[in-house]
């Protein structure tokens, strides 16, 4: 008590330098090619796109390379996390915070955000902000590390991606320790931001999809 008052206790997060190689690297790039496909049908030519807490764009870049003609944009709080992915040849860096995103009303088609929201300080403001944004019919999908991933969901995991359990298990669990969600505390956030039509579902056996309907 004591010591968290003199302390306070700070989420951690990894700093950019870290975070980019990180997400340049085998594991990332596997889960991003299925967030991808996921995204393959609500992608048409002209569609705009905006990635919230996009860090390096890692996963912004792999969309713009499969879609041509998206008009994507990637909004990060930290400049460095910008600086740090592949040349933002064909899509729009912007810093801001997923708490005050600086777009009119409606601008989006699609609105995504992956391993961000957990760290949002202010959650529900930020998933009204992204209500805000999406034009009429548009769609918004968070995706989140699963709090309550079982040994079974993480097999299921590794064996899709061809890994091994006894690697993934631990990794997996390590960084849920401070980087996952849980189903009541989103479904209590998604309702603080007044969300009329949304859903929560598991998706890629440990990933929460968050989605909501503009
Ligand atoms: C774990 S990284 C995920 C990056 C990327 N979406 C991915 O999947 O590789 C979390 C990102 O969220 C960004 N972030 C944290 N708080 C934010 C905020 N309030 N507004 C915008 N971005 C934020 C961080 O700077 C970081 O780049």
């Amino acid at each position: 008590m004591i010591l968290t008052s003199i302390f306070p206790v700070k989420h951690v997060e990894p700093p950019a330098w870290l975070y980019a190689p990180m997400a340049r690297r085998f594991f990332h790039r596997l889960v991003y090619r299925r967030f991808a496909g996921d995204l393959a049908a609500s992608l048409p030519p002209g569609a705009s796109l905006l990635d919230v807490g996009t860090g390096p764009g890692y996963l912004l870049d792999l969309l713009v390379r499969q879609h041509p003609g998206l008009h994507a944009f990637g909004v990060d709080i930290d400049y460095g996390m910008l600086c740090r992915g592949p040349a933002p040849a064909q899509f729009t860096p912007v810093v801001g915070d997923a708490q005050a995103l600086p777009f009119q009303p409606g601008a989006f088609h699609q609105v995504l955000a992956t391993f961000s929201l957990h760290i949002w300080p202010r959650k529900a403001v930020g998933l009204r902000e992204i209500l805000r944004v999406l034009r009429p019919g548009g769609r918004a999908w968070l995706y989140e590390m699963q709090r309550e991933a079982s040994a079974a969901a993480l097999r299921a995991f590794a064996r899709d991606l061809g890994l091994p359990f006894p690697l993934v298990y631990p990794v997996f669990k390590a960084l849920s320790w401070h980087h996952s969600m849980g189903a009541g505390e989103l479904a209590g956030l998604i309702r603080e931001a007044g969300a009329e039509r949304w859903r929560l579902r598991t998706v890629h056996h440990v990933f929460w999809r968050i989605e909501l309907a503009g």
